[in-house]
């Protein structure tokens, strides 16, 4: 599937934003292993968190579906998992596989984890290492990418592990093995990341002691059901916020859209361009801050973005690299090397799409800087990446020339209805 993308209207409108990613993942493997039903409304209707859905209901957890966006889940408490009789498959998910490895090896069966080509590249030792110390056993191919052959039935301690990389996914991992291992687990973080495994755990009745990049939990405890309310995804808001800061009399409203701090890099790294955004009717939604973005046009200029920003938005570089492509000078990015093992190499595909655009972008090991100028026309190989695909739609509505976007079927796997929001918010679209 592919986009034809061209510069469009002045973005208009009150827009609904599909729920967060983390947040759907998170509480569908939560409330599986608690004991009694739970609630989920906001549920991300994705391929991704779908698939981690599927993969519970393979476990042997009932799921409903009364409506789009709710799942009702039984709870078969932490012990209650079966053991899936096929592999168990986690789409484009790097959040489901990460997580789940640290539950499967906790699990008295085994289970084996696949995904598709993206997935099936991605690294899985940051998580297989720290797991095998809390005696895990965890097979990966030899380059340490998927599919994952977890051998279960393995006692497990808890362990105090600083993490190399910062990784909510890699945190979150040892703390779901940490619920089954004998003593306490402690995980430090480089830098804080998000902490939505925390917080939830803590909704769900677990004892854990947080704080910025430090989590601490004691294994044996049990989960508590609990209806979890899922706020709007920052990181799909974000191409709407980058959208109607670079086309000319814009004015968009994006509804109660989740700004967890852990979240909100992009935000404060758009403001110090000078974009215009305001928050209102600002409040709590399943205990995350929430408020409307009203989001008008406002000339950017380039900035250094703080090194400190990058893991408070590290899905939102593909956002920032349009947003610095249509701004007054270069825009410096450093410390981002993570950003090369996400869906895809998303410094390399990010510069690659912007020269074909006429830009010049130079290219660090961790890094960018992203010269501004006229975008004209081209083919966006989008290499199967969802935010890419989503940027360059965003991009094609500065550019004097049309873009042909490749390969954009994954925008599903976390923006279902992306195309058709966009359209009716008056982007070019096809
Ligand atoms: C996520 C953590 C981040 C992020 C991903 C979702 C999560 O990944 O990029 O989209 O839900 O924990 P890392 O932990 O690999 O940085």
């Amino acid at each position: 599937m592919h986009w034809t993308a061209h510069a469009g209207t002045p973005l208009q409108g009150v827009l609904g934003i599909p729920g967060d990613k983390s947040v759907s993942h998170r509480s569908v493997m939560f409330a599986a292993l608690a004991d009694g039903i739970s609630t989920i409304d906001g549920f991300l209707e994705g391929e991704d968190t779908r698939a981690t859905a599927a993969i519970f209901e393979c476990l042997g957890v009932r799921i409903e579906t009364p409506s789009p966006s709710r799942r009702v889940v039984h709870g078969v408490g932490i012990d209650g998992l079966q053991p899936g009789a096929a592999p168990l498959d986690c789409g484009n998910a790097g959040t489901g596989m990460r997580l789940l490895a640290g539950l499967l090896a906790a699990q008295r069966f085994d289970s084996v984890l696949i995904g598709d080509a993206s997935l099936s590249k991605r690294p899985m030792r940051r998580v297989t290492v720290p797991l095998a110390k809390m005696g895990a056993r965890i097979d990966t191919e030899e380059g340490g990418t998927p599919p994952l052959r977890i051998h279960g039935g393995q006692p497990l301690v808890g362990i105090d592990h600083t993490l190399e990389v910062a990784s909510a996914q890699v945190k979150s991992a040892l703390l779901l093995a940490g619920l089954y291992a004998h003593g306490e687990t402690v995980v430090r973080e480089p830098h804080p990341t998000r902490d939505y495994t925390e917080r939830m755990l803590s909704a769900f009745g677990v004892e854990i002691e947080f704080s910025p990049g430090f989590a601490r939990l004691r294994g044996g405890q049990r989960l508590r059901a609990t209806d979890v309310a899922v706020p709007a995804d920052f990181s799909s808001a974000a191409f709407f916020l980058v959208a109607a800061s670079i086309v000319p009399g814009s004015e968009l409203r994006l509804r109660q859209v989740g700004l967890n701090p852990r979240r909100t890099g992009l935000l404060t790294a758009l403001r110090m361009m000078g974009a215009d955004i305001t928050e209102e009717r600002s409040g709590m939604h399943g205990g995350e801050p929430v408020a409307d973005l009203r989001v008008r046009y406002a000339p950017l200029h380039g900035i250094e973005v703080p090194e400190a920003l990058v893991p408070d938005m590290i899905d939102e570089f593909p956002a920032l690299f349009i947003a610095a492509a249509c701004a007054e000078g270069p825009t410096v990015v450093r410390g981002a090397a993570e950003l090369r093992v996400k869906e895809s190499d998303r410094l390399g595909v990010m510069a690659a799409g912007l020269r074909t655009l006429g830009l010049q972008v130079d290219e660090t090991p961790d890094g960018a800087t992203i010269h501004p100028g006229a975008m004209h026309g081209g083919q966006i190989a989008s290499q199967h990446d969802h935010r890419i695909a989503m940027a360059f739609a965003v991009a094609a509505q500065r550019a004097t020339g049309e873009l042909l976007i490749r390969d954009v079927e994954t925008v599903a796997t976390s923006f279902p209805g992306f195309a058709e929001l966009a359209r009716a918010a008056g982007f070019g679209l096809v």
